[in-house]
This record gives C-alpha cells, sequence and structure tokens, in this order.
C-alpha cells in the first residue's frame, strides 16, 4: 500500500479551506513576496503556485504550508480542529513514547517518471524562487530532506539543511555544526572520501517536520516518520549513491559533497527575521542524478520576519517538549506552554501554572529557560496563572501589565545559550550568548486568596450566555 504523500495532503488541506491558488507569479521575488504577505498573518492558507511563467502548466510550488494550527493537525492525522493545546498535547504523547517503523525498500514509484543521469541532469528545470528580495540565489532546499549515510554504523539520518542552486549540476548545502549531518559529513571527509547525499523536496509534510526537529543521533527520521504514518514508509534507493528517499516524493537529487569542495553560498533571510549568519563558503553538492514526479511540486518552508514557516511548527512542538521537561525536571500543576510565533517560537516562552506553593512560579521560569527545549535562543519567559490562556498574548500582557511587582518578580540571567543568527547575541560569531528576562506573573502566592478578583465573566456564566444567546453573540 503506497504512502500518504504530499498530493493526499493538498487535498485534505483545501477539503478544510485551507489551500489558496495562485497563478502567474514569477519565481523571482513575485512568489516570495507573495509568500510574505500571506505568512504576515497566522491563520492563512497555504498557497500552491501553477502556471509559473516559463514552466509547463503543472510545475508548482507549495508553501505557507505549516503556519496554521489545522495544517499541522491535517499532516499529523489528527482532526484539523483540534486546538493549540491539543496539539500541543499530541507533542507530549509523541514525545514520551515516540513510535518507530522501519522504512520498507520498494522496486519502483512515482518519483522515477523522470529521471536525468550525468548531463542531462537540471535543476533549472525546477522553478525554484528566490524568496527574498537581498536572497543571494534561489534556494530549492528549505522543507527539505537532506539525507546521509553513517559510513560505521549504516545509520540513514535526514535534516533539513538549506540547499541553494548554483547551476544545472551544482548546490551547496548549509549545515550547522553539531547538526547530524555535520557529523556524517566530517566522517568521510576526515578519511579523505566524498560523502554521498541526497536531497529531497516535496514530501508529505510529516515527514518534513520531522526533518526539522531534534531526533536523537542514531535514530533514523525514515523509522520515526512510520511512526506517525502507521505504516513503513516506501523508499527506493538511488542509482549512484543507493541513498533511501521516498518513493512517492516529488523531487529528489543525489550526488558527492568532496572534501574542501566549496562554494560561496546565502544569505537567506532567516527564522529570526534578519541577516544575521550572512554569506559563507559552505560545502558543494555535486550532482549525478536528479528524479521527479511528473508535474512536480516544490515544497517550501521560508524563514522571515515571524510569523514564519520555518517556526510556527517547530513552536508547537517546542511547547511539549518544554512542558515534558518541566515535569521532568518536578514542577507541579503545568498548565499551558506556548512558545509565541512573533519570538520565532524561541525568544519568547509563556508558562502556565497552578501555583502551589511560594518560588512556585520562579523555578517553573527558571528551568523553562534553561531546560533543553527551551534554552536555545531564548530572551523572554513569562510565568502566568492557570486562568491567563498562554496561547493569548493580551491575556499574557494583562498578566505583566498587573501582576508583577518589580521588586521580586524580574530576573536577568547573563550568559545563556544562544545562537550567530540572535541578531543581540553578545559578539556575533565568537560568542554566541545572550542574555534573557524571566518574568513572574503570577499573583504573588502570599497574596492569592486576597488578591482582586478579576472582573470577567466567570466560566459557568460565560456557559450559561452562550448557551441562551448564541445567535446573538460575535461569531455567530
Ligand atoms: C525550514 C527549516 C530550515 C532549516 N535550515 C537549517 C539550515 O540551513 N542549517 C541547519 O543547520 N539547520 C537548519 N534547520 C534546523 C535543522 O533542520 C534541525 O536542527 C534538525 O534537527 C537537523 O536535523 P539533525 O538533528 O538530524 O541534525 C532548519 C529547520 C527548518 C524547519
Amino acid at each position: 500500500m503506497a504512502n500518504k504523500d504530499l498530493r493526499d495532503w493538498i487535498a485534505a488541506i483545501d477539503a478544510v479551506g485551507e489551500l489558496k491558488v495562485i497563478k502567474g507569479a514569477e519565481p523571482k521575488e513575485e512568489i516570495g513576496g507573495i509568500v510574505d504577505i500571506y505568512m504576515r498573518k497566522m491563520g492563512n492558507p497555504a498557497v500552491l503556485f501553477d502556471e509559473i511563467p516559463g514552466y509547463p502548466k503543472g510545475t508548482r510550488v507549495l508553501a505557507n504550508i505549516l503556519t496554521s494550527v489545522p495544517r499541522i493537525n491535517v499532516a499529523l492525522g489528527i482532526p484539523a480542529k483540534s486546538t493549540d493545546m491539543e496539539l500541543v498535547q499530541w507533542w507530549r504523547k509523541y514525545m514520551g513514547n515516540a513510535p518507530s517503523i522501519p522504512p520498507k525498500e520498494v522496486n519502483g514509484g512515482p518519483l522515477m517518471e523522470n529521471v536525468m543521469e550525468g548531463d542531462a541532469v537540471d535543476l533549472n528545470k525546477i522553478p525554484t524562487p528566490v524568496w527574498h528580495e537581498h536572497d543571494g540565489g534561489p534556494f530549492i532546499g528549505t522543507a527539505c530532506l537532506v539525507i546521509m549515510k553513517d559510513p560505521d554504523s549504516g545509520w540513514i539520518n535526514y535534516g533539513a539543511y538549506r540547499v541553494q542552486v548554483h547551476g544545472p549540476k551544482t548546490a551547496s548545502v548549509m549545515i550547522s555544526p553539531g547538526k547530524h549531518g555535520r557529523i556524517l559529513m566530517n566522517k568521510y571527509h576526515d578519511k579523505g572520501e566524498p560523502c554521498p547525499v541526497a536531497v529531497v523536496v516535496g514530501v508529505h509534510p510529516a515527514m518534513f517536520m520531522l526533518s526539522g526537529l531534534e531526533i536523537p543521533y542514531g535514530k533514523s527520521e525514515f523509522e520515526a516518520a512510520g511512526g506517525i504514518f502507521g505504516e513503513a514508509v516506501e523508499t527506493i534507493r538511488m542509482p549512484k549513491t543507493g541513498m533511501p528517499v521516498p518513493a512517492n516524493a516529488e523531487i529528489a537529487f543525489e550526488g558527492y559533497i568532496y572534501p574542501n569542495d566549496v562554494i560561496q553560498e546565502g544569505p537567506l533571510g532567516e527564522w529570526t527575521g534578519y541577516y544575521a549568519g550572512g554569506s559563507r563558503p559552505e560545502p558543494a553538492i555535486r550532482i549525478e542524478t536528479m528524479m521527479h514526479r511528473n508535474d512536480p511540486i516544490l515544497l517550501g518552508a521560508i524563514p522571515a520576519v515571524p510569523p514564519n514557516d520555518n517556526t510556527f511548527y517547530l513552536g508547537t512542538y517546542r511547547c511539549g517538549a518544554v512542558w515534558n521537561q518541566l515535569e521532568a525536571a518536578g514542577v507541579p500543576e503545568v498548565k499551558g506552554v506556548w512558545a509565541h510565533e512573533a519570538g520565532g517560537s524561541r525568544f519568547w516562552l509563556t508558562i502556565s501554572i497552578k501555583t502551589l506553593y511560594g518560588g512556585h512560579a520562579k523555578q517553573a521560569g527558571m528551568i523553562a529557560a534553561h531546560c533543553h527545549a527551551g534554552a536555545y535562543c531564548n530572551r523572554w519567559t513569562i510565568v502566568v496563572d492557570d486562568d491567563i490562556d498562554p496561547t493569548n498574548i493580551d491575556d499574557v500582557i494583562w498578566a505583566m501589565s498587573t501582576r508583577v511587582d518589580t521588586r521580586e518578580d524580574i530576573d536577568i540571567i547573563e550568559g545563556g545559550w544562544s545562537s550567530a543568527l540572535d541578531p543581540m547575541c553578545y559578539d556575533g560569531d565568537t560568542d554566541r550568548r545572550n542574555g534573557r528576562v524571566i518574568i513572574d506573573a503570577t499573583k504573588p502566592f502570599r497574596r492569592k486568596d486576597t488578591f482582586p478578583i478579576v472582573a470577567r465573566s466567570s466560566k459557568a456564566l460565560d456557559a450559561r450566555i452562550m448557551e441562551k444567546w448564541a445567535k446573538d453573540l460575535p461569531g455567530a
């Protein structure tokens, strides 16, 4: 039985009103310019570009993919209307006991409808957008799988590392130090050998989501994807490198990264909303084979000023991860975690708790700001009471405005774990740390029972009014 593919997901999001088709946009700046406007507001539909000038009708680009909770829900196979917090709970459960099904090799699949080898390879057959005005070129790989094999153990890893097009048979890949792809590539280069690699663009978004997540070292994302689908991912082997790729992917190419073979890469607008990382020499991929389905679809997840497609889905996952890590550290009564998208889902965390003792909120804030899932590129961590919806920024600002005693509720911790992409890290490239603020915006525990009561209807009154007056209420 063939796996669900990108086209199944497109049909499913279309069925719930989450898809817009746009015809005739140019790949240079226009597609990216339209996507930029769509991404500025959460809840806008995904955009499928067709009839791209200079390309056959049917050769398409899909972007603004996972910038809505319903579209993430559909990708993960949960009801489209599940709430933000239900999605966070799904991630928590998933991470607690991630199911795993090994991939299954098959003899062929739709990806092999068009196969080009040697000089016939031409990346320019794909309408690859220059996504932002100041980008250094077209980036075919954003929502991609960069697939590599551990030469020692045979472990297959894939990760989302950006891939730029430099010519018909040349691309580059930017993999940060410490990422699994970098570690695997170095293993070949340390022995003076070329590193085999396959790049896949256009897969079911659940497979792409795993590409951008920290699946543990030694575990294959293909197995994790099988666990989400509830069936083995069917793969075919690329002819030169033997690298496994999903049989129903839209576009794939393979080749080698040779030792010391670098090419000036970037810049690409980043998820923080800046060009802080800039342009540097990065590994070149010399391509030997390219395949694509008939009417291929390039899938893009574009970083930009948040909200953006690089960070929103990672935010819902991060909420679940931070929540699990708070509980693992012994913090009781966590009621919600939200990584606000305006902070690229990293710079701003809100934790809601039912406070049980003096110091409880401070404990939660300190741990959230420094646990593994929350520490990287954090700047603001706000702890609120359980009557505050952490996903609602108005509620959060109201709590910060009315429940903070500046003498004891604001802590600044210097020297946190940050990144060269953080425009405010201490010293650019050489000192990738930052300072962060932890704010206790819960009611002072010692005054909990005497704190002024809230001037908003109780849940019981709300429910009664909603039942009796439903047709007269806003949104009816
Ligand atoms: C859309 C998107 C683009 C990304 N681009 C890069 C990139 O260019 N380089 C990089 O090192 N990490 C990038 N990341 C983050 C990695 O994909 C992420 O850290 C992932 O865990 C890497 O896989 P690994 O854990 O197997 O190394 C990106 C993530 C997403 C979602």
